[in-house]
């Protein structure tokens, strides 16, 4: 059954144009497709108004439940764009974009985003900013205060909640946009580049937590990142984006056992396997 579902993928990923790696795991292939992106494409009007250009063009790629997918690809490849439009913050131009069957015209309340850069207004307190989001949603009060002492201990947030966030470190506003997310409990977390613009330990250590937040809930994540060892590390597939105008060139499953410590996971030699091959898949070496 299961190898029956896993062909059925191979032909749908083949159809559109990317290579299937043999190493497919079935908990993916097995899981209904919560995000179900089919030859989405996308056109912008070219700078100083001559003409018009791909920036996404035929985009295949479905994501099961629970699964955490990471996309990587050139910079302009039309990664950011894909997010919005799953985000229902961009429309299709061509094919659709269904999340949880619904077809996604506008945002939806099941699906939270983390960018870059943190959004948290500067004249609220950290704990003010995080519960912004589920103020303007107007979810009922008790409800939100009671999930959010848990939320704040898991995101070490504790001892900054009545601080502003220009007292914080980069890292520190980064966990209080994903509380901002996490506390509002949707389905899909799509980040764009959330680790981007902090320094390498910072990082590895929001990956981990990241990682053990996701395995504690039923969260569906879609990440962009430009790390080729931040997707192997936190991702059950791996997409592989071309140059503009963006498709997908490869679906690597990363088959690392979970749940996963950083030392025995990047002590593994599947690890530096996937590390090399999508580097060579971008073009790295
Ligand atoms: N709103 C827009 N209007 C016109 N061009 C855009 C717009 N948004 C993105 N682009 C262009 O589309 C291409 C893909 O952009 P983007 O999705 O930001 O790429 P990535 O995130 O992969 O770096 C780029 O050439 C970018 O300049
Ligand atoms: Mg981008």
């Amino acid at each position: 059954m299961a190898r029956v579902k896993l062909m059925r993928q191979e032909a749908r990923v083949r159809a559109a144009g990317a290579t299937v790696h043999p190493l497919a795991s079935p908990a993916s292939v097995e899981a209904a497709a919560l995000i179900d992106i089919e030859r989405a494409g996308k056109r912008f009007a070219a700078r100083g108004g001559a003409g018009a250009f791909d920036a996404l063009d035929d985009v295949t790629l479905k994501v099961g439940q629970r699964e955490f997918v990471s996309i990587l690809g050139p910079s302009g490849c039309g990664k950011s764009t894909l997010l919005r439009m799953v985000a229902g913050l961009a429309p299709c131009d061509a094919g659709r974009i269904r999340v949880g069957g619904a077809n996604v015209d506008q945002p939806l309340d099941d699906i939270g985003v983390v960018f870059q850069t943190s959004n948290m207004l500067p004249w609220l307190t950290v704990g003010a900013n995080i519960r912004l989001g589920a103020k303007l949603r107007n979810l009922p009060r008790e409800q939100v205060e009671a999930r959010l002492p848990a939320l704040i201990e898991t995101l070490g947030l504790g001892q900054f909640v009545d601080r502003y966030p220009h007292e914080l470190s980069g890292g520190m506003r980064q966990r209080a946009s994903i509380g901002q997310i996490l506390l509002l409990e949707p389905r899909v977390m799509l980040m764009d580049e959330p680790f981007g613009a902090l320094d390498a330990l910072t990082r590895d250590r929001l990956n981990v937590e990241l990682l053990r937040i996701w395995q504690q809930s039923t969260l569906t994540v879609l990440l962009v990142t430009h790390s080729i060892h931040e997707a192997v590390f936190l991702s059950d597939r791996v997409i592989v984006m071309s140059p503009r105008p963006g498709r997908v060139l490869h679906d690597v499953p990363i088959d690392l056992p979970r749940p996963r410590d950083p030392d025995e996971t990047r002590n593994d030699p599947r690890y530096g396997y996937y590390v090399t091959e999508l580097s060579k898949m971008m073009g790295v070496f």
